[in-house]
């Protein structure tokens, strides 16, 4: 069977590629966030997964204001970056896992979420910067098959708090009911707190990131009672990111703990968040849900 053996979240901002792009992980702005990447490649040599699951929120390069999916799940042989006009680096394609993306739409309908399937998907910075970040020396050759799943935090209504909750259940779920041996690394990128227009732009809220990082470890379904409207004038009209980090942490219904956790403000316009959080199967845990 698959096993979800643990979970990342990361900042997704597009400035992180053109540090990348200058060789600048050591100045003094970048350090502290590229350094909150050393555990995690520690980790990622040691437990070396086979499949990356990226949640993540589309910015406008796959899905555009006329048709906004609130769920999507790509199922395609190979997944394409493209230039979104960040003036970053285009990244080399990734390769997805049809087989298990199929495995999870079946699963997903079939628990009623009543998602979009995409054949072709083009994966923006908020898909290809955390798994450049993961695997720096990659080049175009990425150690893990990819599978991008979207959240829709762009076009409103967005979906709520508790129902992406539900969804990274029923994907975690799905997941682990795949016949096949593969180890997964679900990712939940974006946030934390951020606005990037309006007359509150620049706004982070430190002391909200900082509860809600700590809320992931062990009570994490509290941050499901918050509203969507709590969550933008908390966390700022881009902070409703967070329901990529609330959809990963849901796909983990293994015992969870801590290996990572970094919080470095700001990065960009965005209270830059990294946490990184191993899924210990204990079928008798999981059996009582
Ligand atoms: C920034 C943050 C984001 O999440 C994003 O998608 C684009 C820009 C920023 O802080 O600049
Ligand atoms: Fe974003």
């Amino acid at each position: 069977m698959a096993h979800i053996v643990g979970g990342l979240t990361t900042s997704h901002v597009p400035s992180i590629g053109a540090a990348i792009a200058r060789g600048e992980q050591n100045s003094p702005y970048w350090k502290p966030f590229f350094d909150a990447f050393k555990p995690v490649h520690q980790w990622l040599e040691k437990v070396k997964p086979d499949v990356a699951v990226v949640i993540y929120n589309d910015h406008g390069l796959n899905f555009f204001l006329d048709k906004m999916p609130t769920f999507a799940v790509g199922a395609a042989a190979q997944y394409d970056n493209a230039d979104e006009g960040w003036g970053i680096p285009v990244l080399p394609s990734f390769k997805g896992d049809p087989d298990l993306s199929w495995h999870i739409i079946e699963q997903l309908v079939d628990n009623e979420f009543d998602i979009t399937t995409c054949q072709e998907f083009k994966v923006d910075h908020a898909f290809t910067l955390p798994l450049k970040l993961m695997y720096p020396d990659a080049g175009s050759n990425w150690p893990v098959r990819t599978i991008p799943i979207t959240i829709n935090s762009v076009q409103h209504p967005l979906p709520k708090a508790a129902r992406c909750w539900q969804l990274g259940r029923a994907i975690g779920k799905a997941i682990e009911s795949f016949p096949k041996d593969l180890k997964v690394v679900v990712l939940g990128t974006g946030g934390l707190s951020h606005q990037l227009d309006g007359t509150r732009a620049g706004f982070i809220n430190k002391e909200f990131d900082l509860l809600c990082m700590e809320k992931m470890l062990h009570d994490p379904e509290a941050l499901t009672k918050y509203s969507n409207r709590q969550i933008i004038e908390l966390a700022g009209s881009q902070g409703v990111e967070l329901m990529t980090w609330i959809a990963m942490r849901g796909a983990l219904t293994g015992h969870v703990t801590k290996v990572s956790s970094t919080y470095h403000v700001p990065i960009s316009n965005t209270g830059g968040a990294v946490m990184l959080l191993e899924n210990h199967q204990e079928p008798a845990l999981r059996a009582a849900e």
